[in-house]
Order: structure tokens, then C-alpha cells, then sequence
């Protein structure tokens, strides 16, 4: 049994570190692990233009702990008024990589998303020719549809006509949960990628309600059957240079959870490597961690590949429940579980 897990330093492509106080405890957490991330724009306003990305980069380095070497890669947020003219800006500042789109009102901080997809043709347009990258937030919003079919639905509605009209446009599908996402990512073409959580490798929709309602496990794109956990486990050990490491660590104060009407966001960037060596040593698959959590992804965002590693033992330990999160504090996704691997260094 493999006992000790030498990986390239990884990279995550889909965090939430927030702003303001809270930046200060969450920065040092994600660079513990990780060397670069991409940072999601929606913050309160949330971040449109390079200026503004710039600016928030800005905090995010200084709120890194002394002597860490992480660097944040920045996303704008879409909006129907995006400007064309943005797109350039993009293009022309390194640490902007992409954009995120949001339907309007799919889910924390959403409200100024798009409203519908024409509005951001020209943009996409733009993006197709100056090879940004588009991160999608694949969920359709309309109330009468199913919480648990909103994904497959945008894939069918959505999804399909942004690829078969921008045929060489860079497009991420974020945190997958279906199978629906995951036959269609693997039949596009290597402009189509997607990234995938912990939480919806290692769980399925029961974990929401085993012995009561149980709001950390309570995210958007809510958890799924059993069966579209299987394909998403399966891609993300098949080998397939589509499909790479992507947290959705979203941290919520914890009187927000756990609350009448809770937040979305499961908080996991504390023991992000621990929790995907988890799911995939339960497949026998850790010879594939290396490349779905160091390569796939900085390969896919033009980016060299990292030189540091990281370090897993087989080590059963038991996380923290609880982290500082301003003058408040976030309950861990882990919260009463026992891990069977743990982050000994990174460097
Ligand atoms: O569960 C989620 N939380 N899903 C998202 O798309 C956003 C995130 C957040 O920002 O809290
Ligand atoms: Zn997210």
C-alpha cells in the first residue's frame, strides 16, 4: 500500500477567497498547499474590470503569510454590460486570465450576472480572438426547473450553442456534478475543459441529509445521485486532460450555514490534497493525481508547469472544525470526519 504521495506543487483553478477581513485568514490557507489559484470575481461589487482585478490581486498578495510564494491568477465577472473593450484589457494583462459567467441569480453574488446569453455574444466573440478563457457557471436558473436538473439543463440549453458557435473559444465548465457535463466536456474538443470539486468526487446527495439536514454539505451545483458521482470520479481518473482540480472552496460565516435559509459553499481549501487523495486512492487511481491536480489544468490555461512538490501521508488525522474568518468563523466542510491522508510539506 502506498504510503507517501510525492506530487508536483499544485494548482487550484477554482477558489473563493472573498475580501476584506476574511482575505487575511484565507489567503494563507490556500497558498499552504496550492502555488497559484484562480481567484473567482464575485465579491460585493463584484470584480468587472482589470483595474478592479488588479486592485484585488493587490490585497490578496498582501494577505499572504511571510515567506509563501503563491500567486493568484484573476477572473472578471461578466455582466450584460460588459464592454468589448475589456476583452483586450484582458488579453494584455498576465494575471487576468479569464471570465466568469454567471446566470443571473444562479447562485452567491450572482445577481449582477448575465440575464441572458445574447447579451455577451459580442464578448464571447472577443474572447474567441484573443484566446480568454471563458469559466462557466453551468446552471440554469429558471424556478420551475428541478434543483437537481438546472445542470444538465444549461448543458442542453447553453452549453451546446456556446461551443458550436465559438468553435475555438477556451470554455471551462466549473465544478461538473453530472454525467450529462461530463460525456459532453469528453466529446468536445480540447478547448472544452472542466474543473471538479472534492465534495462532489467523495459525496453524493444523501451526505446533505444522513441523520437531518447538514448545511456544509449544502453547495450550488448541489450534490448529485450516486450515479453522476461514478462519472465524475471516472473522468477524473481516466487519464483525460479535460478534466483537472478545481476546489470551489467557498467560505460562509458559520451563522450564515447554519441558518434558516443557508448559504451555498462548501469551505475545503484546509485540507483540499487530502480530500482528493481520498477519492482517489478509494479507486486505486493515485498514479493519476499528479496529473489531474499539477498538469491538466496549467496546461490547459497556457501556464508552465510548477516546480515545487507537495508531500501526503497516509496519516489518519482529524482537521479542525472550525477557522477564523474575519471576527467570525467557518465550519469545515470535514467538520467530525477522519482523513486517511495528510499534507506533511510543501515547497
Ligand atoms: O456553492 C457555491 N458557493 N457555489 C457557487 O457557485 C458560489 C459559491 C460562493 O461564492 O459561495
Ligand atoms: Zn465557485
Amino acid at each position: 500500500m502506498i504510503q507517501t504521495l510525492v506530487l508536483t506543487r499544485p494548482d487550484d483553478f477554482h477558489v473563493h477567497l472573498r475580501d476584506g477581513v476574511g482575505l487575511n485568514a484565507l489567503v494563507p490557507i490556500t497558498a499552504a498547499q496550492f502555488e497559484r489559484a484562480l481567484v473567482m470575481p464575485n465579491l460585493k461589487p463584484p470584480v468587472t474590470t482589470v483595474a478592479m482585478a488588479a486592485a484585488y490581486r493587490d490585497r490578496i498578495l498582501a494577505a499572504r503569510a511571510p515567506g509563501q510564494s503563491f500567486s493568484p491568477l484573476m477572473t472578471l465577472y461578466l455582466t450584460d454590460r460588459t464592454p468589448v473593450d475589456e476583452v483586450a484589457r484582458v488579453a494584455d494583462a498576465d494575471f487576468v486570465v479569464g471570465f466568469k459567467y454567471y446566470p443571473a441569480g444562479a447562485t452567491t453574488n450572482s445577481d449582477s450576472g448575465v440575464t441572458a446569453l445574447a447579451n455577451i455574444y459580442k464578448v464571447l466573440e472577443a474572447m474567441q480572438k484573443h484566446g480568454v478563457v471563458l469559466c462557466i457557471h453551468g446552471e440554469v436558473t429558471h424556478a420551475e426547473v428541478d434543483v437537481f436538473d438546472r445542470e444538465a439543463r444549461f448543458v442542453d440549453d447553453q452549453l451546446a450553442q456556446i461551443v458550436r458557435d465559438f468553435p475555438a473559444l477556451k470554455v471551462v465548465v466549473e465544478h461538473i456534478t453530472t454525467t450529462e457535463a461530463a460525456q459532453f466536456v469528453s466529446a468536445a474538443g480540447p478547448n472544452v475543459a472542466a474543473t471538479i470539486t472534492p465534495q462532489h468526487l467523495l459525496y453524493n446527495r444523501n451526505a446533505i441529509f444522513t441523520g437531518g439536514i447538514r448545511p456544509h454539505f449544502y453547495c450550488l451545483p448541489i450534490l448529485k445521485r450516486e450515479s453522476h458521482r461514478q462519472s465524475l470520479m471516472d473522468v477524473a481518473t481516466s487519464g483525460s486532460a479535460k478534466f483537472f482540480l478545481g476546489t470551489d472552496s467557498a467560505p460562509h460565516a458559520k451563522g450564515t450555514k447554519e441558518n434558516a435559509c443557508g448559504c451555498a459553499g462548501c469551505f475545503t481549501a484546509h485540507a483540499a490534497m487530502e480530500l482528493y487523495a481520498g477519492a482517489f486512492d478509494a479507486v486505486g487511481a493515485l498514479d493519476k493525481l499528479d496529473d489531474f491536480a499539477s498538469r491538466f489544468g496549467a496546461a490547459f490555461y497556457g501556464l508552465p508547469r510548477n516546480t515545487g512538490t507537495v508531500t501526503l501521508k497516509r496519516e489518519s488525522w482529524t482537521p479542525p472544525s472550525e477557522f477564523a474568518f474575519g471576527t467570525d468563523s467557518v465550519v469545515a466542510l470535514t467538520v467530525g470526519q477522519t482523513l486517511d491522508w495528510k499534507l506533511e510539506t510543501a515547497q
